[in-house]
């Protein structure tokens, strides 16, 4: 089919338009007369729900459901599933969202002062017309940028600038420190993440100061400030805050000193400076600041997560009292629907503090990860993704910008809806923390293995396991009923792992209960309706394609990253609870299920979302906007690291020159 429709671009490219419109003429003739010979109603609908009638009416028990035309969903008058709600909770959430962004320069700014007590940085101008430029949905969304960098207000600028300048001396580190010298980008060789890093830079490092990046190695996070220190940084913060006008210039400060020096240890041998432009025949500044930075870094692989996470979480909080029952339920309550057990909020469902206990025991990272350097000083390390208690700072990660094909959207390879098949898939490799030979049960409390187990239907079967969904009942309300999900994950799901990794010692235990099936590409991917996303040993890198392609994505996560507030549950997305207790209501709400239990389908709901994720994708997950953000970004950190960051930065309405760029660029809807 992708072949297919690949040869037909092609083929239209080289045909004049005089046969393009005869082929259109003859598709719309055969469509007129399908159109005529058959009730083009059952036409569309014929696959759905065998007991839909001819007037489009589907009897569940003595309740009616009327289909009304196409493409409107199966409307049950009183249906009062909490999916509904849901969605509709989301769509006015996300209508608030779009209503409020500035249109104009004048109103962005004037935004920026009203959130973060501050002018916006030096450079913001520019940023602003590369923003727009590249037609950029929300000028104004860029919160999670001052989240991360506020806490640096309250270390000195030289200070910050000397843990980023020395933060790769030592390879052990795991750090890769990438230079932005007038304008020009630099790097040692540390690998495709920063060589991409490095490319993304060029399309807007000129109107940057120079800087040291000191880029995340690691697949994990870095940094967990205790929270009492954090809350006095946090203070710092809020008391530097200031809109006096008075001596504030738009430009970053030039011959700033403390910046990154070469490694004696790891000296680049200088005939390669030739032929790799990442590689620097630069002259730096000298380190002014002769002590060597201290990071305490220390290794916590394969430790329990949250002993650490606590520390960085508030004293009354479930993190820091895990055997607290009333906690425990507090901490249900405020994410999870009482029937059903969908996630209301799914940024709670991420927090470690909230639900860190519940779930430390379930998640790869959290209890058993294959790798973990951390410190709980404040240092700058900029990261791809991290959990709600970190401190890093984050960045879109190189994976969605680099093209590479196993995990760029590729239109060609997706299909239309309606093609696809009524199941959710899932494949990838055994990661996400260390297993281990000599305690072959271990696995089981993997996120990923615990997702393949919940959905192989042999050994739901071999196990005699039920789970609970809900149920319609006569007056259009649900209730919880038991359910053996076997035979439904028979006929709807379809996951399993590719490739053994991560064990300690031989992977053989595996043998007895997983099967390791063939690799498949986005092509196979997407025949599907619903793709399951989960973390691996850190965030996916898949969720950008899942998102802009025809299915609907269903995620569970624990990390945060860049595009988190851009993002809505139930209007882009499914969220699915990290321990997966809600997934059989969920697949059943919309795939609907019969026999023994009669759930009638969602598939418009379900088709709806996918919608909605895909073209939202195209609007505020482009490649333009992994851009966009990263420059923002590095003017923010660019003014946290000046030595005059608080007399830098840009004041007034940006006057006629700004009025007259808003008319020639001006929002985007
Ligand atoms: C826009 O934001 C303001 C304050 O942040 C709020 O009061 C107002 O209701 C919002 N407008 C819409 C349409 O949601
Ligand atoms: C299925 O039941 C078995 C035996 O009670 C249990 O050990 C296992 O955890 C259950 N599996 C799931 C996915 O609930
Ligand atoms: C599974 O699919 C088969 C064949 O289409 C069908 O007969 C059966 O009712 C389905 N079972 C469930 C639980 O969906
Ligand atoms: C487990 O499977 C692998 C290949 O999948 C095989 O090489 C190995 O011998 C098997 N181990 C045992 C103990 O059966
Ligand atoms: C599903 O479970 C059965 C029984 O435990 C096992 O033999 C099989 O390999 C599993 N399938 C996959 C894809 O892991
Ligand atoms: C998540 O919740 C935290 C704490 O309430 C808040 O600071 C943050 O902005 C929220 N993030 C998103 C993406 O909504």
């Amino acid at each position: 089919m992708p072949r297919v429709r690949g040869i037909a671009k092609k083929l239209s490219r080289n045909i004049p338009t005089t046969s393009i419109s005869l082929v259109l003429l003859v598709l719309l003739l055969v469509n007129v007369s399908i159109l005529w010979s058959f009730n083009s109603y059952s036409v569309l609908f014929a696959e759905w729900l065998p007991s839909v009638n001819g007037a489009g009416e589907q009897r569940i028990g003595r309740h009616v459901w009327r289909r009304a035309k196409e493409p409107t969903p199966l409307v049950e008058v009183d249906d009062r599933h909490p999916i509904r709600e849901l969605m509709r909770a989301a769509d006015a959430g996300f209508e608030r969202y779009n209503a409020n962004r500035s249109r104009t320069f004048k109103e962005a700014v004037s935004k920026y002062r009203k959130s973060y007590g501050r002018h916006p940085p030096p450079g913001y101008k520019e940023w602003y017309k590369f923003a727009r430029k590249r037609k950029v949905h929300n000028i104004d969304d860029f919160q999670q940028i001052h989240d991360d960098l506020r806490p640096f207000w309250a270390i000195p600028p030289s200070q910050i600038r000397h843990y980023a300048a020395h933060a790769s001396d030592d390879y052990g580190h795991l750090v890769a420190t990438i230079s932005l010298r007038d304008g020009q980008i630099f790097q040692e060789l540390w690998g495709w993440r920063s060589e991409t890093f490095v490319k993304l830079l060029k399309r807007f490092a000129r109107w940057l100061p120079d800087m040291d990046i000191p880029m995340n190695r690691m697949d994990q996070p870095r940094v967990i400030v205790p929270w009492e220190e954090m809350q006095k940084h946090l203070e710092v913060e809020r008391k530097s805050r200031s809109l006096v006008e008075e001596g504030v210039t738009d430009s970053f400060s030039r011959n700033i000193r403390g910046l990154y020096v070469p490694s004696p240890r790891y000296p680049q041998p200088a005939w390669l400076n030739r032929f790799n432009p990442f590689l620097y025949p630069i002259e730096h500044n000298r380190d002014q600041q002769g002590s060597p930075a201290v990071y305490e870094w220390f290794n916590y692989a394969g430790g329990q997560f949250m002993d650490l996470a606590a520390k960085a979480c508030p004293p009354d909080s479930y993190a820091r009292n895990a055997q607290s029952s009333k906690h425990a339920k507090a901490a249900e309550g405020s994410y999870k629907h009482s029937l059903g057990g969908f996630v209301t909020n799914f940024n709670a469902s991420t927090d470690l503090c909230t639900v860190g206990p519940q779930i430390s025991h379930l998640h790869g990272m959290l209890y058993a990860s294959t790798s973990m350097q951390v410190t709980h000083k404040l240092i700058p390390i900029f990261s791809e993704c991290k959990t709600n208690i970190n401190s890093d700072i984050l960045f879109p990660a190189n994976m969605y910008w680099k093209k590479d094909k196993r995990y760029d959207y590729n239109d060609l390879h997706d299909i239309p809806w309606d093609d696809k098949d009524d199941i959710m898939v899932w494949r990838g490799v055994t990661s996400g923390g260390n297993t281990f030979a000599d305690d072959p049960q271990r696995w089981r409390n993997m996120h990923r293995h615990r997702l393949v187990l919940l959905t192989n239907s042999t050994e739901l079967s071999i196990n005699h396991n039920t789970t609970t969904i809900l149920t319609p009942k006569d007056d259009g309300t649900y209730i919880p009923h038991p359910f053996a999900p076997s035979p439904f994950a028979h006929n709807h799901t379809n996951t399993g792992f590719t490739e053994k990794l991560a064990c300690v010692g031989s992977c053989d235990f595996y043998n007895a209960s997983l099967t390791m099936l063939p690799q498949t590409n986005f092509a196979e991917t997407f025949k599907s309706k619903y793709l399951i996303d989960v973390d691996g040993h850190s965030f996916s890198g898949r969720w950008r394609a899942f998102l802009q392609s025809r299915s609907l994505g269903l995620k569970a996560t624990i990390f945060r990253e860049w595009h988190d507030s851009r993002l809505f549950a139930w209007r882009h997305f499914v969220p699915v609870d990290n321990r997966y207790d809600d997934l059989y209501s969920l697949l059943t709400y919309f795939i609907g299920a019969k026999g023994d239990v009669n759930v009638p389908a969602h598939d418009y709901e379900a088709r709806k979302l996918a919608q909605q994720g895909r073209q939202w994708a195209g609007k505020v997950l482009r490649r333009e906007d992994l851009e966009i953000y990263t420059f923002r970004l590095l003017l923010e950190y660019g003014r946290v690291v000046d030595d005059e960051r608080e007399r830098i930065g840009v004041v007034g309405d940006g006057g006629v020159e700004m009025e007259e760029f808003d008319r020639r660029y001006p929002a985007v809807d």
